[in-house]
């Protein structure tokens, strides 16, 4: 299989993946400089899955047009977690919803200033860490997220004390990550992701360095466990936990999604969330 992120390796000296701790600091810089060096390659391998002004909520394909997990948005405010290039802004938006998105990468921002102008859908983009939102207390109505910040910060309870404080009482707050279990697996498609390779319970960091050690990529696992925990410890109610499933005929592979895998254990978790009132 060709490396999909080549150019951003290249771009960054990664030189090697390591098992180690990486703070709060380490992770955001890491994982701005390697959306920013990614942002065009993504784009290139996942934009037409994603489409301009599309609600796809993980790789198996689940739509918000089809679930409408976020209940009616016309009308509310959302926050947009991690946004990318911001197709589940601008499907928000279109469907009448008062729409702000955030990412902390420029490069990703700039995609989706792009797709804003190609698009004639203007969503408000800003430039923001999701655990230093720079937003007042309790001013959006829901706030979404699919695959965005929340598996790359280092400290969940701050993006969750985040969101707790910038929505309102009673807002949903709802969001896709890895399935914690597919931890467990190396990251690949093929039958080499079927073998159980590390403890689900080891929580520290995937860290792809320089030839220096510095970070240039880092990811964060959670058990499921870790994620109610947090949530409730943040003031908010887990509602329902939502694995989808493979569709049948889906061939798509994204990253190591596939269909061989997808037919035998979860690749998505879905948290559906509301703040207390
Ligand atoms: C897998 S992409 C998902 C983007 C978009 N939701 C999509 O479906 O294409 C992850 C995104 O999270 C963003 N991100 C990573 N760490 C972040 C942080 N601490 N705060 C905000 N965004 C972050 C990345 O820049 C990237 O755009």
């Amino acid at each position: 299989m060709s490396n999909q992120h080549a150019s951003a390796e290249q771009a960054l000296g990664t030189a090697g993946i390591v098992k180690r701790d990486a703070g709060a600091a380490e992770s955001r810089l890491a994982n701005r400089i390697w959306w920013d060096a990614d942002a065009d390659d993504y784009h290139a391998t996942h934009g037409d899955f994603l489409g301009a002004a599309d609600f796809v909520w993980c790789p198996e394909g689940l739509r918000e047009e089809d679930v409408r997990f976020l209940g009616e948005v016309a009308g509310q405010r959302v926050l947009e977690v991690g946004c990318g290039s911001a197709p589940c802004a601008r499907w928000l938006q279109a469907n009448h919803a008062e729409v702000t998105a955030f990412d902390i990468s420029a490069g990703m921002l700039r995609h989706a200033r792009r797709s804003n102008a190609e698009t004639g859908i203007d969503v408000p983009l800003v430039q923001a860490s999701a655990d230093q939102l720079p937003f007042k207390d309790a001013s959006f109505d829901a706030a979404c997220s699919a695959f965005g910040a929340v598996p790359f910060v280092a400290e969940v309870h701050e993006v969750f004390y985040e969101l707790a404080r910038v929505l309102k009482p009673g807002a949903r707050w709802v969001f896709a990550v890895n399935h914690p279990m597919r931890w467990i697996f190396p990251d690949d498609p093929g039958p080499l992701g079927l073998t159980v390779t590390q403890s689900y319970f080891d929580r520290t960091p995937y860290v792809e360095v320089d030839d220096e050690g510095r970070a240039t990529y880092v990811e964060h696992h959670r058990t499921l466990g870790d994620y109610v925990r947090a949530l409730t410890a943040t003031g908010f109610v887990v509602e329902d936990l939502v694995e989808p499933e493979w569709p049948k005929g889906h061939t798509r592979t994204w990253g190591q999604w596939s269909p061989l895998r997808g037919k035998l254990f979860p690749g998505t978790a879905i948290f559906r969330t509301r703040l207390t009132s």
